[in-house]
């Protein structure tokens, strides 16, 4: 058979099931739960499980960076400003530090975009390093467990590593100061350096009201295969190639540019977001980090997706049910991508449809606002919740110290 005749087959099968998804719909099928953990753990309610009191800082440590570069409230790093306004007004919030669980120190270290508007975290760990300073002379908390009881949020690629090309973030490592605490990061990747056992990795911020205002009616049918935009080199930081995306996108790029069931291209269309919700499997590559906000786009507009990052560790992945969604291809698998797609039996792909179609599984991945319940914010307290009570190795004995507060690149001994 002829490459032309097996894709028309294949976009026939196609129409096909598209119809059927539509039947589906009509009867009223749109949705459906996972009995079993995780559809349960996606409703815990957080109220009244756990207490968290926030540090009051100076506000050179948060408002007045936002204030500088405005920017940081749309970037896909605001986690850190959005969880602070959250924690403010929330219902688990505490004045009185002596009954908290936990303790929030709230520093928007990833608040520091290039003209272009890339965030360089050079300022972070002199920044970090100096609100800690301030709350551990200030308050008793600190020193009592030298941050155990203590979570951050540190959303930049490679996390509390602070810095965003993977080599330098490996060998600074984890913040020194930071060894003890929680880290609540987008960064996930198994048997790394830059994430730390215990670690709660969230989803990127996407804006929910720009998405919300994108959407297109749910029958308007999936006519496009398999959807990407994006880079595909990186060119600028990666001259020789290979080592952006360890080849994964240049692989996509080679092999699919000419095959008709792949829309992929570098360009940005207007479309983008319509574009999601008219495919039915949307390529979710590493890029410099193993994530990007595409899968945060592809579970809000019900685009299958297609996770290549080999160990990736995926936000909530104790909540959401990422096998059953999504589907995961190796990074050397990337050349056979067509054949596992095509592969994949319609029932599964409907089946993945429908939850993907439950409005749970979005309200997961975004940080809205106002808040909502089963959000990103209540996803990112039931982690904390569910490491309650802390274990008695938290507290240190009187005098005991653990951190070495000289320890790190000279640097960023620096005041801050
Ligand atoms: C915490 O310990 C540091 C030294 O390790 C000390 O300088 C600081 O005063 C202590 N904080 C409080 C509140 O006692
Ligand atoms: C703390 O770290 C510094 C710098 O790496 C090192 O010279 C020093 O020996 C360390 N102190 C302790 C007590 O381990």
């Amino acid at each position: 058979m002829s490459d032309l005749s097996k894709t028309l087959i294949l976009l026939l099968l196609f129409a096909l099931l598209l119809d059927l998804d539509a039947f589906e719909l009509r009867k009223g099928q749109k949705t459906e739960r996972i009995s079993g953990s995780a559809g349960d753990v996606l409703e815990d309610d957080p109220v009244g499980r756990l207490k968290v009191f926030v540090y009051e800082l100076p506000s050179k440590y948060n408002k007045k960076i936002l204030q500088k570069d405005p920017r940081c409230l749309n970037h896909m790093f605001a986690a850190e400003i959005y969880m602070h306004r959250f924690l403010l007004s929330s219902p688990v919030r505490t004045l009185n530090p002596e009954e908290a669980d936990w303790f929030y120190t709230p520093v928007y270290t990833t608040c520091d975009l290039t003209p272009n508007g890339l965030p360089l975290p050079f300022k972070s760990p002199r920044m970090m390093r100096s609100a800690i300073q301030l709350i551990s002379s200030n308050w008793p908390y600190w020193n009592r467990t030298e941050g155990a009881d203590h979570f951050f949020i540190v959303p930049h690629d490679f996390g509390a590593c602070f810095h965003y090309q993977e080599e330098k973030a490996i060998e600074r490592g984890i913040l020194p100061l930071l060894q003890r605490a929680t880290l609540v990061q987008t960064f996930g990747q198994k048997n790394h350096v830059c994430l730390k056992e215990g670690s709660i990795t969230v989803p990127p911020y996407a804006p929910p009201q720009k998405m919300q205002s994108h959407l297109i009616p749910p029958s308007v049918p999936r006519s496009i295969f398999v959807y990407f935009r994006g880079l595909f080199y990186d060119v600028g930081n990666d001259p020789e190639g290979g080592y952006y995306a360890r080849g994964a996108r240049a692989a996509v790029w080679e092999n699919f540019k000419d095959n008709p069931l792949f829309d992929i291209s570098t360009e940005h269309p207007t479309t983008y977001y319509e574009d999601m919700q008219r495919a039915v499997f949307c390529l979710c590559p590493l890029g410099w980090a193993p994530w990007s906000p595409r899968l945060v786009e592809a579970v809000i507009f019900g685009c299958i997706p297609v996770i290549i990052a080999d160990d990736i560790v995926l936000p909530f992945a104790d909540a959401i049910p990422w096998e059953d969604i999504g589907v995961y291809v190796d990074e050397k698998d990337v050349p056979n991508l067509d054949t596992i797609l095509t592969s994949i039996p319609t029932e599964v792909i409907l089946r993945k449809q429908r939850l993907l179609a439950n409005p749970s599984m979005k309200q997961a991945m975004l940080f809205p606002h106002p808040a909502q319940p089963g959000d990103a914010f209540h996803q990112i307290l039931n982690g904390l919740a569910r490491k309650l009570p802390h274990d008695k190795s938290v507290y240190l004995r009187k005098g005991e110290k653990v951190l070495n507060w000289t320890a790190g690149p000279l640097a960023d001994l620096k005041p801050w």
